[in-house]
């Protein structure tokens, strides 16, 4: 039996499917697929082409963390700062991941080839710390001399090297 604030999300999660909203997160989430991020310019066709202002459009796509605004990686690297992984140095691992990518947390390399972010907790905190490569491949017992290889290994499956 659902409790009555349950049956309110739904109802509300049903009305934004029904509305203009879940349309737009659909297109914006198409969108995405298609040119790898949100830039300003899609956003604005979409606005047009919904009827909304670019405000609108845009108040949306930032609730929802899975929208991007900025070009991102082939390879997206990341960096578990959930607290086991932190206690057992996960803050050493990124900091040099950030010095040898030559970029910082949130950011993507000038070839784009890697993004490199934090994550919460991925559930394997029996080897952290750990980083994830494009949510599939995953890097356990961490330190900070792994991480040229980890790079390279990055790297090369692009196509380009350190
Ligand atoms: S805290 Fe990093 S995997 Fe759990």
């Amino acid at each position: 039996m659902l409790q009555q604030e349950e049956i309110k999300s739904i109802d509300t999660i049903l009305s934004d499917v029904k509305g203009q909203r879940g349309i737009l997160i659909a297109v914006l989430q198409r969108s995405q697929e298609k040119l790898g991020y949100l830039p300003e310019d899609a956003m604005k066709m979409i606005a047009e082409q919904l009827k909304l202002s670019l405000s609108q459009v845009y108040g949306v796509a930032s609730f929802y963390k899975h929208f991007h605004f900025k070009p991102r990686g082939k390879k997206i690297v990341k960096v578990c700062a959930g607290t086991a992984c932190h206690v057992r140095g996960g803050k050493a691992v990124l900091t040099e991941m950030e010095s040898k990518l030559g970029i910082k947390e949130g950011e993507t390399t000038a070839d784009r080839a890697v993004t490199l972010e934090t994550v919460g907790c991925v559930g394997c905190c029996a080897l952290a710390p750990v980083l994830t490569v494009n949510d599939q491949d995953l890097y356990g017992e961490l330190t900070p001399k792994m991480v040229d290889d980890i790079i390279a290994s990055v790297r090369s499956e692009h196509g380009t090297h350190v």
